[in-house]
Formats: structure tokens, C-alpha cells, sequence
């Protein structure tokens, strides 16, 4: 089988073509990455010559490239993960996050259309749910949660799984989605907070926590999401949607106290900053469907998974190195530069 995974030099795409490379060498993958401030090739070093493996660097909003390919590849699977991903930067520059996440899905699903699939698998994020409070502990996302977006990012996610929906239901595109919590694991950007707090406080830098840190996120290590992919792009049904979770909800602040803990600094080092614009309060996936039907679970408890990527970065810090020092710390100072820190005392744990 061919399958184009686009997104595959960022996060969680790498992660999956190293999962399918593994466990599916039978199969060939098709990369497509237009390298952005997100994308990285040296992440890829592993399977650049492997013979199953094709990297091409294409910007998914190019029509033009993206027919050529899907021309000359003919692909059975097409699963799209490429997107802008950082919520803080779509509060800052919303435009590339509809160009990107909205045009580029509808690019990739027209040539889909045009060229004949067997599936189109659009990977999608819990945030299009929105947010839930804190002190309902018992309330869940489900997968007929209504859609009530909350950052641009967040927006410009559930406008593309809109359109995802309706060209299955207009053109009968064998479509599929996943709505997944939040990844951690190696290769991650240190922009999203685990991997800024592990560069930081390595750095013995001021580690900036949004608030009071109360806000809750649900945590899965990112090999289980990839299972999980995988098993929804070979058994999924079409025109499903499946919510990905590991119930494991966990409030920012504990998460940085723990990295503090593992890598013995002090929690001096933590300064609660201004919040977020719009700060979300708490995810929480209800992951029964795809348990049910696909027998998925993840696999990787919390405190095994955060001690191999803490290892993970301690072990690989060329790979972050490089980025942190680069055109990265124009971001940082930007976004960082003006946050106040607050002089509240920081809250029970
Ligand atoms: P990432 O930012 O690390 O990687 C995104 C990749 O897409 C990069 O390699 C980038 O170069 C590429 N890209 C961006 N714009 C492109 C374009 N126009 N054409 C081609 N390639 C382009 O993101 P991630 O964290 O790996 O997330 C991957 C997907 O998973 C996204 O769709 C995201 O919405 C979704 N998701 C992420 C999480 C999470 O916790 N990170 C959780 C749920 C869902
Ligand atoms: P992030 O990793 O950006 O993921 P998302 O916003 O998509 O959930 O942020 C996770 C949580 O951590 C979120 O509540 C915001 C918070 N956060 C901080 O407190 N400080 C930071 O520097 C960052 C990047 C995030």
C-alpha cells in the first residue's frame, strides 16, 4: 500500500512514519512536508534512504504540486497531519492557520477526488470541542460534542473537519477523522509546554507558566496516538469520527513541578506569567468509541512516558539545541518579551 503522510517532518507525523516504517515495512510512505518553522528533515536522518520511504518537500495549498504527485504516486491512503499547530501563534497571526489548515485540506481532498483514494484521514485535535470547566470533573468530550471552538487555531481545525465531513457526504470521499488530546514525546517542538519547560529549566531559564497554571490537559504519549492512526486508517469505518485519550488529565503547574522534580531544579524557577488570550480550561476525551470498536488502549502510562522524552531530550540536545538557538528566540523574546510576571503567590499543589 502507498500512503502520503503529510506533516511527516513535524511532531507527531515523524513519530507516525517511524510507527508505520516499523510496522509496516511492507508499505511505502510518501512524505510531504513544506518544511516550516515546524518542520525539521534532520528529525527524519532515520529513513531518508530507506527505499520505502519518500521524502517531497510540498506545500499542501499548492494544487498544481500536489495533483502532480498524487499523479505520479497514486496513493491508497492519503493522512493529514500537516497544519500550523501552536495556539499562541495563531492568536498572534490567525491568516496562515486558515491558508494552511483549512485551503491545504481542501487541496489534499480534491486531488483525493480527482485521483481516486481508498482513504482520506484528517487528523484533528480535542480543542475543537472546546473547553470544559473545572469543576466538572464528570463532563467528557464525546465524539457528538458540538464543535465550540475557542483560538483561531482551535477554529481553523474544526472549520477543516466541517469540510472533511461534507466532502464525504457531497462526494462520498471515504473519509475518516481523529480528534486526539494532547501529545508529548520526543521531537516535539520546545514551543508547546512540555519540551519549553525541559529546555528551560535545563537552561536554568525562568519557567513562564499562563496564569496560575490550574488550566487541565489530557496527556497521551505520542506512539499511542500513531496506534491508534493506524488502526483507524486499516479498520476504522468510513465516515467516522474517533475521539483519541488516555484519561489522563493532568493541570499545567504539576506537569512543570514534575519536570523540576526529574531533572532536580529548583521550583524557583517557575514565574506565572500573563495568561493566555481565551486560555481554555480543561480537556478531558471520553476515548470509548475507538476502544470499543477498534480495541485501541493506550499503552504508555504518564510517568514511563515522561521519563523516556525527558531522557529523550537530555540524550538528543543537538537535535533541540539547534532550534533553540536560531530564528526561535526572535519568537520567544516576541512572545515571551512582554508577558508580566505575576506576583501572586503560586497556588496550592
Ligand atoms: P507540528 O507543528 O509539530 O508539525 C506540523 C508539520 O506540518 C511541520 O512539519 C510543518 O512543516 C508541516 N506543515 C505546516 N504547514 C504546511 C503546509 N502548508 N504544507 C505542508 N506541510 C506543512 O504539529 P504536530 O504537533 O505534529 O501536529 C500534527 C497534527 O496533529 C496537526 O494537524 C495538529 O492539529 C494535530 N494534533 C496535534 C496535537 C498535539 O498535541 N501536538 C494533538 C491533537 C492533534
Ligand atoms: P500547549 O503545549 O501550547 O498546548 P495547547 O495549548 O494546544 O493545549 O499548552 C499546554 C498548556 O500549557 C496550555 O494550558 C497552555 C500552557 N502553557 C504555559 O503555561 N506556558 C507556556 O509557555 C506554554 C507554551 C503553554
Amino acid at each position: 500500500m502507498k500512503i502520503i503522510v503529510t506533516g511527516g517532518a513535524g511532531f507527531i507525523g515523524s513519530n507516525f512514519v517511524f510507527y508505520e516504517r516499523k510496522r509496516h515495512p511492507e508499505d511505502r510512505i510518501i512524505c510531504v512536508d513544506s518544511l516550516t518553522y515546524a518542520g525539521n528533515l534532520e528529525t527524519l536522518k532515520s529513513v531518508l534512504d530507506d527505499p520505502g520511504f519518500r521524502f517531497v518537500k510540498l506545500d499542501i495549498r499548492d494544487r498544481e504540486g500536489v495533483y502532480k504527485l498524487f499523479e505520479e504516486e497514486k496513493p491508497d491512503i492519503v493522512v493529514n497531519f500537516a497544519a500550523e499547530s501552536h495556539v499562541d501563534r495563531s492568536i498572534e497571526n490567525p491568516t496562515i492557520f486558515l491558508e494552511t489548515n483549512i485551503i491545504g485540506t481542501s487541496v489534499l481532498m480534491d486531488a483525493c477526488r480527482k485521483y481516486g483514494i481508498g482513504r482520506y484521514h484528517q487528523v484533528s485535535t480535542d480543542e475543537v470541542y472546546g473547553d470544559l470547566p473545572l469543576d466538572r470533573p464528570d463532563l467528557f468530550f464525546h465524539e457528538d460534542t458540538p464543535i465550540h471552538t475557542s483560538s483561531p487555531y482551535s477554529t481553523s481545525k474544526a472549520s477543516a473537519d466541517l469540510l472533511v465531513g461534507a466532502y464525504h457526504r457531497t462526494y462520498g470521499l471515504p473519509t475518516t477523522i481523529s480528534r486526539c488530546s494532547n501529545n508529548y514525546g520526543p521531537y516535539q517542538f520546545p514551543e508547546k509546554l512540555i519540551p519549553l519547560m525541559i529546555a528551560n529549566a535545563l537552561a536554568d531559564k525562568p519557567l513562564p507558566v499562563y496564569g496560575e497554571g490550574l488550566n487541565v490537559r489530557d496527556w497521551l504519549y505520542v506512539e499511542d496516538h500513531c496506534k491508534a492512526i493506524d488502526l483507524i486508517i486499516r479498520k476504522g469505518t468510513v465516515g467516522e469520527i474517533y475521539n483519541i485519550g488516555g484519561h489522563n488529565e493532568m493541570r499545567n503547574i504539576d506537569i512543570v513541578k514534575l519536570i523540576c522534580d526529574y531533572l532536580g531544579k529548583p521550583y524557583s524557577l517557575i514565574e506565572h506569567v500573563t495568561d493566555r488570550k481565551g486560555h481554555d480550561q480543561r480537556y478531558a476525551i471520553d476515548p470509548t468509541k475507538i476502544h470499543k470498536e477498534l480495541g485501541w488502549l493506550p499503552e504508555t502510562k504518564f510517568a514511563d512516558g515522561i521519563r523516556k522524552t525527558i531522557q529523550w531530550y537530555l540524550d538528543n540536545k543537538e537535535w533541540w539545541e539547534n532550534i533553540v538557538s536560531g530564528e526561535y528566540q526572535n519568537y520567544y523574546k516576541k512572545m515571551y518579551g512582554n508577558r508580566e510576571v505575576l506576583d501572586g503567590k503560586e497556588p496550592e499543589a
